[in-house]
């Protein structure tokens, strides 16, 4: 049996641990060409500035185990995966990302800052690709155990701005599933829209246009209560 200063110590450590000040989780949103990637570095700047322990990552990705299943899901034929495979292949990237990269930093305090995470799955494959919401949040809850951000930031664009901007940046090639066609990626957009009214406390609808500086004061204004 256990001498009791031992339990008790024991104790204390889970309740200690239970305890400590966790980082703050923030996730970039939105469909194709609405300026994420640019965002996503101009916010992390700025919370530097402010002397914050900052990490940038992005999805599908963040982690070498993930940025390998990035490949099979970015490359390829258009027809390569079913929805449904595709599905489990997003979640299991992101099951290894937040094991080996997103909770560690969280533990540290870190701010964790990425270029999409699990609503990209509720509004692609769950939504536009048809697995349905309920479906993509149970594989997440067994790969993730459910880790929400704690502020969820969609940048809107018209979609026409946004294909115009998605056509200059790396020289225009689209990946599998962002060459897909414009009635996909406006179900993408509804979809979005929905799991922003749905859950008005996480979500924050950012106008993405206008020029890069102005959006990034947009972003910083909905952290206010989070810095
Ligand atoms: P990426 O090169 O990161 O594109 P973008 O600059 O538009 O973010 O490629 C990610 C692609 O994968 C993009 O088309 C969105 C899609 N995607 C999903 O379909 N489901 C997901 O869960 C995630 C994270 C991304």
């Amino acid at each position: 049996m256990k001498p009791v200063s031992s339990t008790a110590s024991w104790r204390a450590s889970i309740i200690s641990s239970a305890e400590v000040k966790r980082g703050r989780f923030i996730s970039l949103e939105g469909g194709e060409g609405v300026g994420k990637s640019t965002q996503l570095k101009r916010l992390a700047e700025a919370l530097r500035a402010r002397g914050l322990d900052v990490v940038e990552t992005r999805e599908p990705g963040g982690s070498p185990g993930a940025e390998a299943i990035r490949k099979l899901l970015l490359e390829g034929e258009a027809e390569r995966w079913t929805a449904e495979t595709e599905a489990l292949l997003f979640a299991a990237a992101r099951a290894d990302h937040v094991a080996r990269t997103i909770r560690p930093a969280l533990e540290r305090g870190a701010w964790v800052l990425t270029d999409r995470f699990l609503d990209s799955s509720l509004a692609y494959q769950g939504g536009a690709g048809g697995v349905g919401t309920d479906a993509i949040r149970q594989l997440h809850a067994i790969g993730s155990a459910g880790l929400l951000p704690d502020r969820t930031i969609i940048l809107h664009l018209p979609a026409d701005a946004a294909a115009g901007r998605a056509a200059t940046r790396d020289g225009g090639a689209a990946d599998r599933i962002g060459g897909r066609g414009a009635d996909y990626h406006g179900l993408v957009a509804l979809a979005f829209r929905s799991l922003a009214e749905k859950e008005p406390g996480r979500f924050r609808v950012i106008d993405a246009a206008g020029a890069p500086e102005h959006v990034t004061d947009r972003i910083l204004a909905t952290l206010d209560d989070l810095l």
